[in-house]
């Protein structure tokens, strides 16, 4: 309450700048396994690391739609999807995932008489990487406080800390980026939010809430 006994709200928005997003993602598929799932961001790269020596090796690697993306034979690529590259390490980049870069894709390793030795199927899943979350506080009745995360991106998740340690019994989570805190909780609070490309956070001091019932 302000001296004229209004409400005074306590309405904290930040935005923490330059939170390292959205980072190039790499993953690794030369596990003996018929089946891979790599994640890759919108608008950044992804390696996928397909074999760990290509020596004496030839490689096949198909789109979803069974195109060719890229042939290795001789120690020498053949690239013809754009926007691929294959590099001799066994490394595949794209240079610029996007969406519709997504699906099952087929690796095959031969050896150097062309027998097929390995067949994987590879599923990229391309997605948004989550933005730095904003965080917004409202007093609420009693002194309680309810801060609230929001962040955009594919399938954000959140989580709090409270002075660098999980939120205590007695706090709400509604584990979708809304919190309750009891009465009196001081110091700095955190949102995390992040999937399985990204992760950014943003803290904040606690406001104080007066503990009078400012709500109509
Ligand atoms: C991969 O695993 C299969 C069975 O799980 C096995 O038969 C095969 O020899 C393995 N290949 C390599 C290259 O380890
Ligand atoms: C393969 O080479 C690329 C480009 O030089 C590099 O970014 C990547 O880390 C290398 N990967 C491995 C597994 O060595
Ligand atoms: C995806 O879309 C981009 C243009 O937005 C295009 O250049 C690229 O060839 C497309 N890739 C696939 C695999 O469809
Ligand atoms: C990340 O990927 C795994 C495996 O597909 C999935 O089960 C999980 O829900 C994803 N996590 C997030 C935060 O999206
Ligand atoms: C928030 O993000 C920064 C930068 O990525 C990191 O150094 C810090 O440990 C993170 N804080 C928490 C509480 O996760």
């Amino acid at each position: 309450m302000d001296r004229s006994g209004r409400c005074a709200f306590v309405g904290l928005v930040v935005i923490l700048a330059a939170v390292p997003r959205g980072a190039a993602v790499s993953c690794d598929v030369t596990e003996n396994k018929t089946f891979h799932e790599c994640y890759g961001a919108v608008g950044k790269p992804l390696f996928v690391r397909l074999i760990t020596d290509t020596t004496g090796y030839q490689i096949d690697f198909k789109s979803p739609g069974n195109e060719i993306v890229f042939e290795f034979r001789k120690d020498k690529a053949v690239v013809r999807l754009c926007c691929f590259n294959f590099i001799n390490n066994g490394t595949l980049k794209l240079d610029k995932a996007e969406q519709n870069y997504s699906g099952q894709y087929s690796l095959d390793i031969l050896d150097s008489s062309g027998t097929n030795i390995q067949q994987k199927k590879v599923k990229l899943i391309i997605i948004e990487p989550v933005s730095s979350p904003v965080v917004s506080t409202l007093c609420l009745p009693h002194g309680k406080l309810m801060l609230s995360c929001s962040a955009t991106g594919d399938s954000p998740r959140y989580s709090w800390t409270l002075k660098d340690r999980p939120l205590g019994s007695g706090c709400f989570d509604d584990g979708n980026g809304v919190i309750i805190l009891k009465k009196n909780e001081r110091g700095d609070v955190t949102c995390t939010v992040w999937n399985n490309v990204s992760r950014a956070n943003t803290t904040l001091t606690l406001p104080t809430c007066t503990g009078r019932d400012c709500l109509h």
